[in-house]
């Protein structure tokens, strides 16, 4: 009994190593046809197909949707929609956009997706966009730690079919106008223009050419702003982008597409851009207009660390933010009247409440918790003395609780101080990270026109 299956295994055990043999040699002679121009047999193309489909309907069992997403909003279909048409829309086809014959001689040929989303269910959907297909040529998302972006992909999948050639234009390429206003700031960059113009124009498609990304009443604020940001935090944020070193699947594209004196064009053109608001003619940025950006002596030296110009030391304060120089008064509640109507007692909307936790958390911070005051680097006299902390004012509430989130799973990078967030974002919880997000972006800003 015992000799007999040992006899069986080694048995089995030939056989599988003659199939190994003969599958090698096979190979090895180099008569297996690769070749896309001869497609597949039909029985092939079905089985290849119908594992396909098995794999991805088993595999996105495991993809949940967020709770609370509605994939029928325009802000999540807009914020992809230039990305379908710079990335997907080449192998794809969008509409009044036909495919190339190049991309239909390969073997998948990739189908036109209005005709095929509806077969698929959202995490099915999801999966695809996410991880790709394998052996096909269908792309994974550019990166695996932003599972927003490809949720608003899907959103955009969705609204596919009934799209019209007009709708498509507006949302996804803009009516980009010629000509540039070149007047404020990166004339001064000695960068080829033909290749700055074209990457404006590449920009513009989801920013805006005054970078402030507002496109339609539904969905102004599909991106943040980047108008009046000081030109270095724009630019080290544009190296980040191009180096994965902060993950986006929409911006690392762009970022990457360019070298780095014509980002630091850009950086330098997007930060003389006014911002409205900041309530300030020119952003503050503009005080960093003809700051030094630190960059790499030559185009491969990508990786050399930007060097900072010597930010004062980064120590946040633990607790509350003193308003010695009266800043608070000048900035936020003069000029706000959300501040003025919520600080009194009498909230009565839960959303007024979000809103004064919020207010408290920026202005005063947490001090049990070694949650500083935001508006102790992120407030204007702050800014004023360092390039690279951002303004938050008017950024929309969406994009503001996701980087936050972000930091504190540590999935955002950033610039070499992207590690401060990292450390302030550990001690919040979720709701004050959703009332801190909710009390900037109701600064006073002009963007939101609701
Ligand atoms: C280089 C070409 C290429 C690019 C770029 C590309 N795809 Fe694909 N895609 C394919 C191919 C080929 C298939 C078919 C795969 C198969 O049938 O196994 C596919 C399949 C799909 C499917 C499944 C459709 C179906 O029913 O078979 C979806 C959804 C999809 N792609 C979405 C996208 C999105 C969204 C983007 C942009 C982020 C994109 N693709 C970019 C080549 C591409
Ligand atoms: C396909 C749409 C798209 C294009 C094209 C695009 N961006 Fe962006 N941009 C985004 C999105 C979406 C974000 C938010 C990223 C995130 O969620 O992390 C962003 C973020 C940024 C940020 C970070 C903002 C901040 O406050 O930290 C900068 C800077 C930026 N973009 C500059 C540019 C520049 C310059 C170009 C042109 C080279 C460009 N973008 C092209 C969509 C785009
Ligand atoms: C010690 C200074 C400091 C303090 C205090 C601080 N921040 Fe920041 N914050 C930064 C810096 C520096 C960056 C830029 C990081 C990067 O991208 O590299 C930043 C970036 C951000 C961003 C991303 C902005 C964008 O456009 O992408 C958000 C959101 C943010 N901070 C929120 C907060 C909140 C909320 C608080 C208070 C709880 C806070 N910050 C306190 C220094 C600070």
């Amino acid at each position: 009994m015992r000799l007999k299956l040992v006899l069986t295994w080694k048995w089995m055990a030939g056989i599988v190593g003659l199939g190994i043999a003969g599958a090698l040699l096979i190979s090895w002679s180099g008569l297996v046809s690769i070749a896309a121009s001869s497609g597949h047999w039909s029985v092939t193309r079905w089985f290849l197909g119908w594992t396909m489909e098995n794999a991805v309907e088993s595999q996105s069992l495991l993809v949940s949707k967020p709770e609370g997403l509605d994939l029928d909003d325009p802000t999540l279909v807009l914020r992809s929609a230039a990305h379908y048409a710079t990335a997907c829309s080449i192998c794809h086809g969008a509409p009044g956009v036909p495919q190339s014959p190049v991309v239909q001689a390969m073997t998948p040929s990739p189908p036109r997706l209005e005709e095929k989303v509806s077969e698929w269910s959202d995490e099915e959907l999801f999966w695809i966009v996410k991880y790709g297909i394998k052996y096909s040529g269908m792309p994974a998302w550019p990166t695996q730690d932003r599972d927003d972006e490809v949720w608003a992909q899907v959103a955009f999948l969705r609204a596919l079919p009934g799209m019209t050639l007009g709708q498509y234009a507006e949302l996804a390429l803009r009516g980009e106008p010629t000509g540039i206003d070149f007047a404020q700031g990166a004339e001064s960059a000695a960068a080829p223009d033909g290749v700055v113009e074209n990457a404006l124009a590449d920009c513009a498609l989801c920013h805006g050419r005054d970078g402030l990304g507002q496109v339609d009443e539904e969905a102004e604020n599909a991106f943040p702003a980047i108008a009046g940001q000081p030109a270095p935090y724009l630019y080290a944020t544009l190296r980040a982008f191009a180096l994965e070193q902060r993950r986006s699947g929409f911006m690392e594209p762009p970022a990457s597409r360019y070298e780095p004196k014509v980002l630091e064009a850009l950086a330098r053109y997007f930060s003389a851009q006014p911002n409205p608001a900041l309530a300030t003619v020119a952003g503050p940025g503009a005080e960093f207009r003809g700051a030094t950006i630190d960059l790499p002596t030559d185009s491969d030296a990508v990786d050399s660390p930007l060097v900072a110009r010597s930010p004062e030391p980064f120590v946040p304060p633990l607790s509350s933010w003193p308003d010695e120089a009266g800043i608070l008064e000048r900035e936020d509640d003069v000029s706000n009247p959300m501040t003025a109507t919520a600080a009194p007692a009498g909230l009565v909307t839960p959303r007024e409440r979000l809103l004064e936790l919020g207010r408290r958390i920026a202005v005063e911070g947490v001090g049990p918790l070694k949650i500083p005051a935001c508006q102790s680097c992120h407030g204007r006299s702050a800014r004023k003395n360092n390039p690279y902390y951002p303004y938050l004012e008017g950024q929309p509430e969406w994009y503001l609780s996701e980087q936050l989130s972000l930091w504190q799973t540590r999935r955002r990078g950033g610039t070499v101080y992207s590690h401060i967030m990292s450390e302030i974002v550990q001690n919040m919880s979720d709701n004050q990270i959703a009332a801190v997000a909710a009390w900037y972006a109701e600064q006073p800003h002009v963007r939101r026109r609701k």
